[in-house]
């Protein structure tokens, strides 16, 4: 299953539509979305607000997404840290699902946004926590090693497999007030109870043929680790651990 895909088929268990509702949209806001990948959610806002840009440093995404642009679309193939925010113009929202977990420093990031906002500006984040320990057994044999990789991962800059409960705090602390937050939000791939779909653990199969930083850390173990995964989502005690945050930050 090529990255493509994989992203597409993503789109159908996020359900966007439940956490649009909550964003303080305007007609003729401009909106960015960070980390578009294929423009699933780019879409979705550009129905509802009057400019959409989408950002993602993933060249094969922008140049599909440019294929089934809208009229008040654009893309841009940069990385979040190096786009001009002021240069764009009046900026009403930021939506940034499931990417900022890859910055370095995304207090920073946030404290930047805030600042590159127009009053009443928003910031809408998704992301994960416990990532791949939350859709294991917690009696699995290496549920443990797999969260302390998840932690390892955070400590030495690299993605955070914790985002979404850092969430909350980082936008308070960036000077945003917390208007919405949803702390464990059903996602029928990420954050779910009883058996997966096939459709599902098919994705699970191909994020665990690609994650190289796992495999690496289970050199030996990594069949084991993918299966300990794979045999969990598909069993019936499975079980939603907030696996999946929502929060909604707002200037006042
Ligand atoms: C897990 S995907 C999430 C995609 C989409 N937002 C969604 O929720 O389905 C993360 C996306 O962020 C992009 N990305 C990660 N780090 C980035 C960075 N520093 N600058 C720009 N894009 C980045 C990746 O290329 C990828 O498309």
């Amino acid at each position: 299953m090529d990255l493509i895909d994989e992203y597409t088929a993503q789109q159908r268990w996020r359900n966007w539509e439940r956490y649009l509702q909550y964003l303080p949209v305007r007609d003729g806001g401009h909106v960015i979305d960070l980390g578009c990948s294929v423009g699933g959610v780019t879409d979705l806002l550009s129905s509802r607000v009057g400019w959409v840009t989408g950002v993602d440093l993933n060249n094969e995404f922008i140049k599909f997404c440019e294929k089934k642009r809208r009229p008040n679309q654009s893309f841009t193939c940069d990385s979040f840290e190096s786009v001009d925010y002021e240069a764009i113009g009046p900026i009403s929202g930021v939506w940034a699902s499931f990417s900022l977990s890859y910055l370095e420093n995304p207090q920073n990031f946030l404290t930047r946004i805030h600042d590159a906002l127009e009053p009443g500006g928003w910031v809408a984040l998704v992301d994960v926590s416990c990532f791949l320990s939350g859709n294991m057994a917690r009696d699995a044999r290496h549920h443990d090693s797999v969260r302390e990789f998840e932690l390892n991962s955070w400590k030495s800059g690299h993605y955070d497999f914790d985002f979404g409960s850092k969430m909350e705090s980082m936008l308070k602390l960036a000077g945003f007030n917390v208007i919405h937050y949803d702390d464990n939000v059903t996602d029928a791939e990420l954050n779910d109870s009883g058996p997966a779909s096939r459709e599902v653990i098919n994705n699970w199969r191909a994020r665990l043929e690609r994650l190289d930083g796992l495999r690496n850390a289970f050199p030996v173990a990594y069949e084991e680790v993918c299966s300990e995964i794979l045999s969990f989502i598909s069993s019936p005690p499975r079980t939603k651990r907030n696996n999946v945050k929502f929060a909604v930050g707002r200037i006042t």
